[in-house]
């Protein structure tokens, strides 16, 4: 799968880490910054590159890192199309996939260990979105279709 990557200072080393495990994994993944862990930089700049990228369709699927995980969702959430989720355990990556067809994972750099955030990361790639009656509730984040 084609992904972007991006976090601030405060999520680098996490970002660092899960796309290095991405790409072990066979994934294509486009780092868009931030490429270090002491000059601050701001969030909504890396949020606005992978949302971009997402909306365009340049990637599937999108990552962000900050702090909280927090503030780059509230960004990335503005791209038409994007439904980023900020989740901080296995069983909300899994319902964001399966309910909400979550399209970008936003972690919290300054929460979550390595291990943590891997385990959120590989549980939100590999489920399927079920479909069904939760795709009109999708289609209607836009403000298109009919509820199911
Ligand atoms: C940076 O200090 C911090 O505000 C940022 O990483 C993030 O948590 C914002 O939502």
């Amino acid at each position: 799968m084609k992904l972007a990557a991006g976090s601030d200072h405060a999520g680098f080393s996490i970002k660092e880490a899960v796309v290095r495990r991405l790409r072990a994994q066979g994934h294509v993944v486009v780092d868009v910054g931030t490429t270090d862990g002491e000059t601050s930089v701001d969030y909504p700049d890396f949020a606005h590159a992978v949302g971009g990228m997402v909306e365009r369709g340049e990637a599937e699927r999108g990552l962000l890192v900050c702090g909280t995980g927090l503030g780059m969702c509230m960004a990335a959430n503005r791209h038409r199309g994007v439904r980023a989720a900020m989740c901080t355990t296995p069983h909300l990556a899994e319902m964001s996939r399966r309910h909400n067809d979550a399209n970008v994972l936003c972690l919290a750099g300054r929460i979550l260990s390595e291990e943590e955030a891997w385990g959120v990361t590989e549980v939100w790639m590999a489920t399927p979105f079920e479909g069904g009656r939760h795709a009109g509730r999708v289609e209607l984040i836009e403000g298109e279709g009919q509820g199911a």
